[in-house]
Parts: C-alpha cells; structure tokens; sequence
C-alpha cells in the first residue's frame, strides 16, 4: 500500500473515531460560504404557469415508464408558489417560507437555477422574452438578498428547450441582464458529464460562448465571478498494479478532465484522444482562445468513491455503462470491504476522505484554481409511509456533512483553495430518473399532505453548526 493511501486512511479513521465538537463555521476561514442547493425542475413546479414554454423535462416526464412511478416534475415543491409568504389575503393562510428556512439555518448561500422556458418560453429569443418569468426570479432573488444570503445561479440545470450555442448564449445574456445587478455568482453549467452522457454522449461547447459574453460585456461593470459545476467520483485503485491505477487515471479523465481539461489547459486528456481518436473532436485554434480560461472557479459536485480495476480492453468508443466499459471497472467494495463508511447509504458510499482526495488532485492538475463543492449529499429512499416523526431523523446526514466538511477543512490546510461549501439539497425534490423515492433534503416534504414542509434533524444540526 503507498504511504498515500495509507495517510489518506489514518486521516479517515481519525476523523470518523467522531467529530470534534468545537468545529463549526469558525474552523473555516472568514469568507468561506455554506449553502445548500436545488434546480429549477426538481423545485418549481408551475410547469405551464407564469408564460412558461415547455422544457425538454417536462416533455420527457410525462412520457409513461420513463421515470420511476411516472412521476413529473408538474407541481414538484411547488417553490414557484412558496418560496416567501403571500401576505395580505384574510382567506388563504400562508403555508411556507421557503427562504426564511434558509435564513434560519444560517446559511450564506442559496444555489439555484434559472428555468431555460420560463425566460425563453419556446427556447429562443424569436419567442419573446417572457416578463413574468423574469418577474418570478427578481422577486426570488430580491427574498434571497433580504434574507441575508448570497444568490448562487446555475444558468442551465439540464433543462433546456432548444440546443443551439446562440440560443444558450441569449438565455446566458438575458440572465446577466436582468438579474446581473444582484447575482454575482454565476455556474454556466451544472454536471455536463451527466448531462452528456445520460442524454447525448457527446461533448458541449455552449458554456464557453456565455462566459467570453460575460466577461466582455458584464463583468466589467458588474463585477461578479463565472465558473462551471463539474461532477466526479474519487477512484481509488483495486490493487497496486499499474494497469489499476491507470484505469484510475483513466476514470478521472473521463469523468473530471474531460470538461476540467479543456477549459483549464485546452485540450482533451491524452488517455481520451488515445482511445477515441477521431471520435473526439479537435479544438480549433479559435475554440482553444474561447474555451481556455473561461472560468474564474470551478464547482465540484462530490457524491462517492470507488474501487477501480483494469477493464477490458476498449472497444468503439465511448460506453454509456459505467462500469466494464473503456474507462475500468468500478464497485463499492473490495474483497467484500465498502469503499468508505461502513454504515449503508441506499444510493452511494459513504466516502468522506474521497472528497479531500479529489479537491487535492483537482487543485494539482488544474493550476490552484478557486474551488466550491457545489453538490454534496445522501439520500434516504422514500420513506413517506413511515410517521413524520421517524422520517425526521436523519443523524446518517448529520454524520455525512460532519465529516465531509472535516476532510474539506483539511484540504484547505493543505492549501487548496475551497471557498464554499453546498449541501445538496434544501427540501427532498424530484431525483430525476428516480421521480421522488429519493430524498436528499433537510426539510423533508410530506407529498402526501399538501407538500407540507418539515425540517429534519440535519437542519438544526446544520443551524448550530453555522451559528455565527
Ligand atoms: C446531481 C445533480 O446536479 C442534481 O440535480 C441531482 O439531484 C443530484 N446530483 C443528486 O443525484
């Protein structure tokens, strides 16, 4: 075993023997910002309300069997309606306040994103711009502000309309616009890896445009920072053998250097030209000016680790599989050992000192860059029969964060420079594929009562932990 991997477990098993109960937000330095996520279609809901267009989510979730018990993201959290009290009507009580729980767990951030359809009701600019689409995300964005935090916007949350480079880049421009006064933090694009290879398995250009677009025309006089939200696993190799750890490398370049590479050093990863060839597309010398740089940070989303061995040898081309394909074969357990913790989380492993690893090597591998973890969580799978009470104690999540923001905390004292740090999410949301069975909030939502918020346990454990 190299006395890497060995370090890397001693600090594991001394941060897992429990968390040090004087850590807290003053471990961290001054300006670091905690925040919690969400998206557009997992939250909004209104799906036809306001002028909002059809999105390609809302198409693809009412197809039948496409997403687990068929359901949509038609009403999801119904944000659209709750995010702040509606006052003044003597007949409708207010039901919720979605912002003002942010605010009462201390948090300084609020990470969102702007639905494509909702601003460009049929994709492009050739449709108008839809005024009260813009409406909803000043007023949401003016309640964040007012309530003390920070708005983070992810531009395009994998729900788009149209695919066009130009019309992304008109969205892009009427977002900095409209809400560029406010927002100065913008993520032109959330996990393309998944977005790519879940809907397209092909590469995307379109962040970029939008950046060269901000940075000529609004950052001068807005003065805010644009970056890009990546997602990675950490893979740890299955055995010391050489062709292990270069299917490691291999899984980190098709997961992380396959977007990271490009914009930080302009091209692809050598491992990616050298299976693919032709397949990857060569960067003009115009592309590499526009695409090289385009980032003032990168957003890292960190979910689990994996052990990694050799795959057979590659095929054509890139697999969708995400195991046994070109890159290696990956699993949660090595001579029947989990990856990380050894408590059971439905749908990764629970591998804190994984997160430490890959904010080492993202910051090694691409120039010391500014770091956020953008997404960070574990899920309970649908436990809405079960009583409230029971489904509000989440001490599986209390652990979770604790420890993740240890291994944070000791990735800032080896001098990487992570700036922020998202719990992902807020409130349970549509998982995507898995609809609703899949919980990843603080707040858990009673779907069966009116979407009635609840916090869980995290939340207040979130609360003290950020108290000021
Ligand atoms: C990735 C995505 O950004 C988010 O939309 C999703 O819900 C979480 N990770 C959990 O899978």
């Amino acid at each position: 075993m190299s006395t890497r991997i060995l370090s890397a477990l001693l600090l594991a098993a001394l941060v897992c023997k429990g968390v040090d109960a004087a850590f807290s937000r003053h471990s961290f330095p001054k300006d670091f910002v905690f925040g919690t996520g969400s998206a557009s279609y997992q939250y909004e809901g209104a799906y036809k309300e306001g002028g909002k267009g059809v999105s390609i989510w809302d198409t693809f979730a009412h197809i039948p069997g496409k997403i687990l018990n068929n359901d949509t993201g038609d009403v999801a959290n119904d944000f659209y309606h709750r995010y702040k009290v509606t006052e003044n009507c003597y007949w409708l009580v207010s039901i919720s306040d979605d912002v003002k729980l942010l605010k009462d767990m201390n948090l300084d951030a609020f990470r969102f994103s702007i639905a494509w359809t909702r601003i460009l009701p049929n994709g492009s600019l050739s449709g108008g711009i839809n005024k009260e689409g813009v409406a909803f995300y000043n007023n949401l964005i003016n309640e964040v502000i007012a309530n003390g935090l920070k708005p983070f916007v992810t531009i395009f949350h994998w729900d788009p309309q149209a695919q066009a480079h130009k019309d992304y880049a008109d969205f892009a421009e009427v977002c900095f616009r409209e809400f560029g006064d406010r927002v100065k933090d913008w993520t032109t694009f959330n996990e393309p890896w998944t977005y790519a290879m879940q809907g397209y398995d092909n590469g995307a250009f379109a962040p970029w445009p939008a950046v060269r677009l901000y940075r000529s025309k609004y950052q001068p006089s807005q003065h805010g920072q644009i970056g890009i939200t990546v997602v990675s696993h950490w893979f740890v190799p299955n055995s010391d053998t050489l062709a292990d750890k270069r299917a490691v490398q291999r899984s980190l370049d098709y997961m992380l250097g396959w977007y990271l590479d490009p914009v930080v050093h302009g091209e692809y990863p050598g491992t990616m030209r050298g299976y693919l060839g032709a397949r990857l597309p060569r960067f003009t010398a115009e592309q590499v000016k526009m695409v090289k740089g385009s980032y003032d940070f990168i957003g890292v989303n960190y979910y689990t680790t994996y052990f990694t061995s050799s795959a057979p040898p590659p095929k054509n081309g890139l697999q969708l599989s995400y195991s046994g394909d070109i890159r290696a074969n990956t699993s949660g357990y090595r001579n029947g050992v989990p990856v990380g913790e050894p408590e059971f989380v439905p749908i990764f492993f629970n591998s804190p000192f994984g997160l430490r690893e890959l904010l080492l090597y993202t910051d090694r591998r691409y120039n010391h860059p500014i770091l956020y973890v953008t997404e960070n969580g574990i899920a309970e799978e649908n436990n809405a029969s079960i009583p409230i009470k029971d489904a509000l104690k989440d001490g599986h999540r209390i652990s979770f964060h604790a420890k993740h923001l240890q291994f944070i905390n000791h990735a800032i004292r080896d001098g990487v420079n992570v700036k922020g740090y998202f719990t992902w999410t807020f409130m349970d949301c549509f998982e995507w594929g898995d609809g609703y069975l899949d919980r990843f909030g603080l707040i858990f939502i009673d779907r069966l009562n009116g979407l009635k918020r609840y916090r869980k346990q995290s939340s207040y454990w979130i609360e003290k932990f950020l108290k000021r």
